[in-house]
């Protein structure tokens, strides 16, 4: 894929907490996310310029449920990549899961205007992951913490979107059953490269539940091309079941966690 260098790029910029030269304005994306807030900017010529991110459970589902606490991380996240550009962040776009309602599109974008930047685009996460995938066509499915989103895109544009309450939270409650474990506990493991055989074998009627919501969505679309993105989406089989369940090619890029983030800086223009 042709975006899996530019998020690599990214990653790497967020972990070795460094940026790269940069030409025209800085572009701010804030993704309030149920498991992870991330602060991305992009150059004019949307390179990844530099970005931080904090696990969240500040926000579910696209609803803030600690408002205080919300604002806190997004302020910090914008102070550490401010000391790492050395110029301050005063603009940003955000973005919202498809079809929550306008007052809780409110508080999100009063959260970051909160932490002083000014919120001058608010789009749904799927056009933001499209941005960067640069697809015209396909499905996108955005497997996050608490909720799966579903966005057909025709010709640039999203012509239908849905949401189900079903994520990676949904899979560690699977696991923590299973294993008699806490929460917390499953969840580490669930993140564990090492069990990821062991722990996908539990997961996987998940996946194949999502696979066949995500199939039932698509009927009637004319849809060549799955694109999955969202953490949940990390295993290294996930793609493989989704394709077997939908019999429609699956595709997930390199970080899937980091793509719906980036293309929210994409899209920080009026
Ligand atoms: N390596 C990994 N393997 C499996 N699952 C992972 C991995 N890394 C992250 N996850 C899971 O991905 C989920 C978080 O994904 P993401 O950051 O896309 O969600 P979010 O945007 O915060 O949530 P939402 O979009 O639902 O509001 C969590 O459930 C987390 O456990
Ligand atoms: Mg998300």
């Amino acid at each position: 894929m042709n975006c899996n260098k530019l998020i690599e790029e990214f990653s790497e910029l967020i972990k070795n907490k460094k940026c790269n030269p940069y030409e025209g304005e800085l572009k701010v994306g804030v993704d309030l996310g149920t498991a992870n807030i991330v602060l991305s900017v992009v150059d004019s010529n949307n390179r990844p310029i530099a970005g931080a991110m904090y696990p969240s459970s500040v926000v579910k589902d696209g609803i803030v449920v600690d408002y205080i606490g919300a604002t806190r991380v997004v302020r910090d996240l914008k102070d550490q990549v401010e000391a790492i550009i050395g110029v301050p962040l005063t603009k940003a776009a955000t973005a919202i899961p498809p079809g929550i309602t306008e007052g809780n599109t409110k508080v999100i974008a009063n959260v970051v205007e909160s932490a002083d930047l000014e919120v001058i685009n608010v789009i749904d996460e799927p056009t933001a992951a499209s941005c960067v995938l640069g697809i015209r066509d396909g499905a996108v499915v955005d497997v996050g913490g608490g909720t799966t989103g579903i966005s057909i895109i025709k010709d640039g544009k999203v012509v239908f979107t849905a949401d189900e309450p079903t994520g990676g939270t949904h899979m560690t409650l699977v696991l923590a059953g299973f294993m008699k474990k806490s929460f917390e506990e499953a969840e580490e493991m669930k993140k564990d490269k090492s069990l990821e055989r062991d722990v996908f074998t539990i997961v996987k009627p998940v996946v194949e539940k999502m696979a066949s919501i995500v199939s039932k969505y698509i009927q009637g679309y004319d849809v060549d091309a799955i694109y999955v993105v969202g953490g949940a989406c990390c295993f290294n089989e996930f793609e493989r079941i989704f394709k077997k369940e939908t019999k429609v090619d699956t595709i997930k890029p390199i970080e899937p966690l980091l793509v719906t983030p980036l293309g929210i800086a994409m899209n920080c223009s009026v």
